[in-house]
């Protein structure tokens, strides 16, 4: 590894195709001997002498604390900030925020808006950027999802996945999971939600097929997921979109349509009645709080490779 900040080459994680398939695999299988060190109470601080920024320009959660407490799990430090109390909220370029956190941490980790506004902090960045959710994608989220796909049922390879919802960060990051790991992704949206051609130009048919009707979606299924109807910086549509997703409510009869062992997800937050039932969500297909869990340790192992590279493997799980 080289000395501090003189990195030449850096490691950004914007989007989940900046993982080759291998380090993706490599990623998903350290998530899982971390995550086994963890239930054993088994130390694991690889990070001890590292900082953590996180840059907040939506709301959060799941993202924060995962992301936190696996830090200080590793053994490394965090600082949080968002843009009610930094300069980024009083006009300061994002590439001069870049430039000066960079210098003082060893990883950032921010969520914001669209996609480019990443991209400039990366480009002005000393230090690995992660993508903790924009307009476009939400890779960490992905990252969780497999993981937990992969732990309930294994291989994710040659399955299908039914996204319900709209063309959104969660639905085209599965996409380009689909692509990496060889699965079909089923879409179901209203009209004026679908994916937008540009975007899934030259992705060949068999990763994907959009449904008209979501029952047609779900058939067939090894695991439904939705998303509210409505993503963080989009809320002046809340009542048109409540209007346009009444009938892309997984519900009980979406999910008899799919396989009968199907896993149901939702990265949340969720909104009961609107694009899941109470009796999916906390139902016994819904696997909703493992998912939820798994972003800190998926994320954990994202942290160390970005930072440390591939380890060793000699510590099984
Ligand atoms: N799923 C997810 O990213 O949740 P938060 O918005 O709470 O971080
Ligand atoms: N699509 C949602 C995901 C929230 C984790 C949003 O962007 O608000």
């Amino acid at each position: 590894m080289s000395s501090k900040q003189s990195n030449s080459t850096i490691r950004h994680f914007l989007q989940l195709t900046d993982l080759t398939l291998d380090e993706l695999k490599y990623v998903l299988k350290r998530a899982q001997i971390i995550k086994n060190k963890f239930k054993r109470y088994e130390p694991h601080m690889p990070l001890y002498d590292r900082t953590l920024a996180m840059v907040f320009e939506k709301a959060s959660t799941r993202t924060r604390v995962s992301f936190e407490a696996g830090m200080y799990q590793m053994g490394g430090s965090v600082i949080n900030l968002t843009s009610n109390d930094s300069q980024l909220g009083r006009s300061e370029p994002i590439e001069d925020t870049a430039r000066v956190v960079s210098r003082m941490v060893d990883i950032v980790m921010i969520r914001t808006f669209g996609q480019e506004r990443l991209e400039r902090f990366a480009h002005h960045s000393r230090v690995p950027v992660i993508n903790g959710l924009t307009n476009e994608f939400h890779p960490c989220q992905i990252l969780a999802d497999v993981l937990t796909f992969i732990e309930k049922r294994g291989d994710i390879e040659g399955k299908v996945v039914t996204w319900i919802g709209d063309a959104n960060n969660m639905s085209y990051t599965w996409l380009q999971a689909a692509q990496m790991l060889n699965f079909k992704l089923h879409i179901s949206a209203p009209k004026g939600y679908q994916l937008d051609p540009a975007r899934i130009q030259g992705i060949p048919q068999e990763f994907y097929q959009e449904f008209d009707n979501p029952l047609d979606a779900c058939v067939g299924a090894d695991l439904v997921t939705t998303d509210v109807w409505t993503s963080m910086g989009y809320e002046e549509e809340n009542e048109i979109r409540r209007r346009a997703f009444a009938d892309w409510q997984v519900d009980n009869q979406l999910m008899a349509r799919a396989k009968p062992d199907a896993l149901f997800m939702h990265c949340l937050p969720a909104h009961r009645g609107e694009e899941v039932t109470a009796s999916v969500i906390d139902g016994p297909q819904s696997v909703v709080w493992d998912e939820a869990e798994n972003r800190m340790h998926a994320q954990k192992a994202l942290m160390e490779f970005l930072l440390l590279g591939r380890l060793d493997e000699e510590e099984n799980a």
